[in-house]
């Protein structure tokens, strides 16, 4: 899995240590562009981009290796590797980002 060849065909900048070592299965929040953005490798290998602006009220999201979730810190939202809501208050999923 060559995930720094995919982050990199992606645009992404300042990618941080972390994104470069990321095995499938795994996420973390990386650089896209000049802004934060989530990134997670499936278990194919692909990778996943989302905004990790939480859509309740703002506060940006945390990876959550145990669960493969977007987490928020403020109330409690959680959302999928594909930004869809798993738990609210928020409503609208996080917004998909084009890394590929
Ligand atoms: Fe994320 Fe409220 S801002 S749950």
């Amino acid at each position: 899995f060559d995930v720094a060849k995919q982050l990199i065909s992606g645009k992404l900048e300042n990618v941080n240590k972390k994104a470069e070592q990321l095995q499938p299965g795994e996420g973390a929040v990386v650089t896209l562009n000049g802004k934060r953005a989530g990134a997670y490798l499936d278990d194919q290998g692909k990778l996943h981009l989302v905004d990790t602006t939480c859509t309740h009220m703002g506060c940006e999201v945390e990876w959550n290796n145990g669960d493969r979730s977007w987490d928020c810190p403020c109330h409690g939202s959680r959302f999928n590797y594909e930004g869809e809501v798993m738990e609210g208050p928020a409503k609208q999923p996080l917004t998909k980002l084009s890394g590929e």
